[in-house]
C-alpha cells in the first residue's frame, strides 16, 4: 500500500475575456440560439485574443491555483500540461508554462488524452506522487480550441471554447492526509472509434494544424455509456458506492450527456456541477474550470467525495474520486 496521498491543495480557473454568444454564432452560421441551448446547453463561449495562447490560459490558472493552495510557485516540481492545442508542436507547452512561472526546477511535460486529458493527467500526477518522485504538481487543463475549428461547420463550432483550469496536488503522509486525497483511477482508450473526433491535420501528416471532425451522434451514444462503465469500476475500486458522491464534476460536453450520465447512475442531478452553459466544451480545462467554480463558490469544501470523469477523441475516457 502506497505511503503517500495526492492532496488536492487549491484550485483555479481562467476564461478569456471575449465573449461568443449563441446569438453572435448564429450572425455566423446557420444556427440559432434555440437549438445549440436546446441540443447542448451552451449559452456562451470564451475566445481567446489574438496572440494569447494555450500558455498564457494555463499560467493565470495556474496562479490562482497556486494563491487558492498558498503556495508558491517554486514550492512545485511537477507540472503536467492536458492539451490538444499546444502552443506548438514542441516544446511541451507545459515547459512554457513553467517558464512563465518562473520555476526552473522540476520537470514539465504535456499529456494529449484531448477531452479526456485532465483526468489522465490527474492519473500521472498521482502515480508520480504515490512514489515519492515529487513532492507538489501543479496540474493543468488549457485548451484554445477556437483556433482547430472549422467556423463554417456548424456541427462543431457552435460546441466549444477556450479556457484553462488548474489543481495543485501535494504529496502527503497518509497518516496526515487522513481521508483526503486521490482515492481511485480509472482510464480507458479504443483507438478503433479514432474517425468519430479527429482532427483532420498534423505534422506527420499533413503538416497542417488542421480543423476538429466529429461524429456528434456517435460520440454522444459512446458517451454515456463508456463514462458510466468507468464511473462504477472507479466507485468500485474505491470501495464506496455513488451513494457516497458529494459532487460530481463531469467533462463539461453537453448538459444533456451530463443528465443522462447522472440518471443512468443513480445520481440525485442537485449534486452535478454544471457550467457548460457558461463556456462551452473547452475540452481538457472543462473539469478543471467546473472544479475551480464550485470550490469558489462555496459549494465543495474540504472533506467533500468529488467524482470526475471525462470522454474525449481517441476514443479515451476514465473518471477519478477525489476526496478534497
Ligand atoms: N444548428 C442547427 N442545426 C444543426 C446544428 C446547429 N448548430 N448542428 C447540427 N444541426 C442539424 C444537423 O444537420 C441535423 O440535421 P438533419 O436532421 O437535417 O440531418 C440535426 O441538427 C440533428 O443532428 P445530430 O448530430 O443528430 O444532433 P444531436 O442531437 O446528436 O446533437 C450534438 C448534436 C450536440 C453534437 C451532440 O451529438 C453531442 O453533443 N455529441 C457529443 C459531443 C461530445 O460529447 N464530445 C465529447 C468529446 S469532445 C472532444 O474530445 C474534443
Amino acid at each position: 500500500m502506497n505511503e503517500y496521498a495526492s492532496v488536492v491543495r487549491g484550485v483555479g480557473g481562467y476564461l478569456p475575456e471575449k465573449v461568443l454568444t449563441n446569438d453572435d454564432l448564429a450572425r455566423m452560421v446557420d444556427t440559432t440560439d434555440e437549438w445549440i441551448t436546446a441540443r447542448t446547453g451552451i449559452k456562451k463561449r470564451h475566445i481567446a485574443a489574438d496572440g494569447e495562447a494555450t500558455s498564457d490560459l494555463a499560467a493565470i490558472a495556474s496562479k490562482r491555483a497556486l494563491k487558492a493552495a498558498g503556495v508558491k510557485a517554486d514550492d512545485i516540481d511537477l507540472i503536467i500540461v492536458a492539451t490538444a492545442t499546444p502552443d506548438h508542436t514542441f516544446p511541451a507547452t507545459a515547459t512554457i508554462v513553467q517558464n512563465k512561472l518562473g520555476i526552473t526546477r522540476g520537470a514539465a511535460f504535456d499529456v494529449q488524452a484531448v477531452c479526456s486529458g485532465f483526468v489522465y493527467a490527474i492519473a500521472t500526477a498521482d502515480n508520480f506522487l504515490a512514489r515519492g518522485q515529487f513532492e507538489r504538481a501543479l496540474v493543468i487543463g488549457a485548451e484554445t480550441f477556437s483556433r482547430i475549428l472549422d467556423w463554417s461547420d456548424r456541427s462543431t463550432c457552435v460546441l466549444f471554447g477556450d479556457g484553462a483550469g488548474a489543481i495543485v496536488l501535494e504529496r502527503q503522509d497518509k497518516k496526515v492526509a487522513g481521508e483526503r486525497g486521490v482515492k481511485s483511477v480509472h482510464l480507458r482508450s479504443d483507438g478503433r472509434y479514432k474517425d468519430l473526433l479527429y482532427v483532420d491535420g498534423g505534422p506527420s501528416t499533413t503538416q497542417t494544424v488542421g480543423h476538429l471532425r466529429m461524429v456528434g451522434n456517435q460520440v454522444f451514444k459512446h458517451a454515456v455509456s463508456k463514462i458510466s462503465e468507468s464511473v462504477k469500476a472507479a466507485v468500485e475500486q474505491a470501495g464506496c458506492t455513488i451513494d457516497d458522491v458529494d459532487w460530481f464534476v463531469p467533462h463539461q460536453a453537453n448538459q444533456r450527456i451530463l443528465s443522462a450520465v447522472a440518471e443512468k447512475l443513480g445520481l440525485d442531478e442537485a449534486k452535478v456541477v454544471s457550467t457548460v452553459a457558461e463556456h462551452g466544451n473547452t475540452s481538457a480545462a472543462s473539469v478543471p474550470l467546473a472544479l475551480a467554480a464550485a470550490v469558489d463558490d462555496g459549494r465543495v469544501k474540504p472533506g467533500d467525495l468529488v467524482l470526475i470523469e471525462a470522454i474525449g477523441g481517441g476514443l479515451t475516457w476514465g473518471s477519478a474520486l477525489i476526496r478534497i
